[in-house]
């Protein structure tokens, strides 16, 4: 019989390494853009791509450990969500107006 627990485990688990690849081919590209752009405060930026990145890896690690529940994914995914919102509303807002002003 199906281990649907196990399944839907390997279902989060993609479904995190596919944000992880997908957040670290947007930053690349929105790195190059704004060093093309000659934004002074990329190395900052950068840094704040990295710092999700690396918390991004550690949470895969963590839930590659174990199996993952719907519960404990919530938060996870919650968590991705608002660093997303937080980011684009806060950080990438400060290099448009950068870039608008130029
Ligand atoms: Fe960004």
């Amino acid at each position: 019989m199906m281990n649907l627990g196990v399944d839907s485990n390997n279902m989060r688990l993609s479904v995190l390494h596919t944000i992880q690849e997908y957040s670290h081919i947007h930053f690349t590209a929105e790195e190059e853009f704004l060093e093309s752009s000659g934004y002074p405060d990329l190395k900052a930026h950068k840094e704040l791509h990295e710092k999700l990145i690396a918390e991004m890896e550690s949470m895969e690690r963590a839930a590659a450990r174990h199996d993952f529940t719907a519960v404990e994914a919530r938060p996870l995914l919650g968590f991705l969500k608002n660093w997303w919102i937080k980011h684009i509303n806060e950080e990438d807002r400060l290099y448009m107006a950068y870039l608008k002003a130029d």
